[in-house]
């Protein structure tokens, strides 16, 4: 039977797998990511035996100069395409709101399913009244990928000039349908407020295989999620660009490997450069703009 769009259900489950991209950016020196992760650990539990395998697999894996890389490579191109104005759309656990909106003049808007949200307001005030962190500016709405209207509810923060809108950790777990329906609706928030589209979920074939050769992660995913990550995958970049593509964006391309300078996880983890660099060969992040 096919999914049908929008159906939260499903969604919701992602949930558990945002704790895990916590853990992982919880050993790099991100900031807030320790934070977070501490907050998260005394609020949530793994619901069933399934959300404690999962766990702990994160905690055993060696993935984590992925999510760093991935983290701070977006940073940097959010400099290199300054906005004052951020849409994050399934921010989730992310750092990168309460970080970059210790700039004043800046407005960060986080969207994420309700569930979601409500953890991540409860966490950032718990985390701004111990440190007394003033954060005006930065905004956490509910709201869907998949619901054009939601995105427009949440963007009514911002002016009417450039925005950049970024994803990370999002599109691996939508069909292609729903890919191309969180495209069209970011398409048509760029064509409001003009701006660039920023994000790693290109999900290649590659990526996912071999952080499934890494570790049996993807049958845990799948558990968890009751989503098979690899059918939601590109077989290229040049699949996966052409998609973008015909869908109205023009695409500049980044691999990982650009932050790889930047990274701490490695040592943390004791990996090899040579490890190091396997991890970051393929991922790829777009910039994309519309035509
Ligand atoms: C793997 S997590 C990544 C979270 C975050 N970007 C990060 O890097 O930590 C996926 C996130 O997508 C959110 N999500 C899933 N489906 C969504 C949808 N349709 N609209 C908005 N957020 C969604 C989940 O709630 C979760 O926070």
């Amino acid at each position: 039977m096919r999914e049908k769009i929008g159906s939260k259900e499903n969604y919701e489950k992602i949930g558990p797998t945002a704790w895990g991209v916590a853990y992982m950016r919880s050993l790099s020196d991100i900031k807030y990511a320790g934070e977070i992760f501490k907050e998260l650990e005394i609020k949530i539990k793994p619901a069933d035996s399934a959300g404690a395998d999962y766990l702990e697999t994160i905690r055993s894996s060696r993935l984590a100069p992925q999510p760093e890389a991935r983290f701070k490579l977006i940073n940097n191109l959010l400099q290199g395409n300054k906005t004052d104005q951020i849409l994050e759309i399934a921010a989730g656990l992310s750092p990168r709101g309460l970080s970059m909106t210790e700039d004043h003049s800046l407005k960060y808007v986080e969207v994420d399913l309700p569930e979601m949200a409500r953890n991540k307001r409860q966490i950032v005030e718990r985390i701004s009244s111990r440190a007394n962190l003033e954060r005006p500016n930065l905004y956490i709405e509910d709201g869907d990928a998949l619901d054009l209207d939601s995105l427009l509810s949440a963007a009514e923060h911002f002016e009417k000039r450039p925005i950049s809108i970024v994803n990370e950790g999002l599109m691996r777990y939508l069909n292609f349908e729903q890919k191309a329906a969180v495209a069209r609706n970011v398409h048509a928030l760029l064509e409001k407020f003009g701006g660039a589209w920023i994000t790693p979920d290109i999900t290649l074939k590659r990526v996912i295989d071999h952080e499934q050769e890494s570790e049996d992660n993807r049958k845990k995913v799948m558990v968890l999620s009751g989503i098979d990550i690899e059918n939601n995958s590109f077989n290229n970049e040049k699949e996966a660009k052409l998609f973008f593509e015909n869908l109205g964006f023009k695409i500049e391309r980044h691999g990982f490997s650009e932050a790889s300078p930047q990274l701490t996880s490695p040592r943390k983890l004791g990996l090899t450069p040579g490890e190091v660099q396997k991890l970051l060969q393929d991922p790829v992040v777009f910039v994309m703009r519309i035509k």
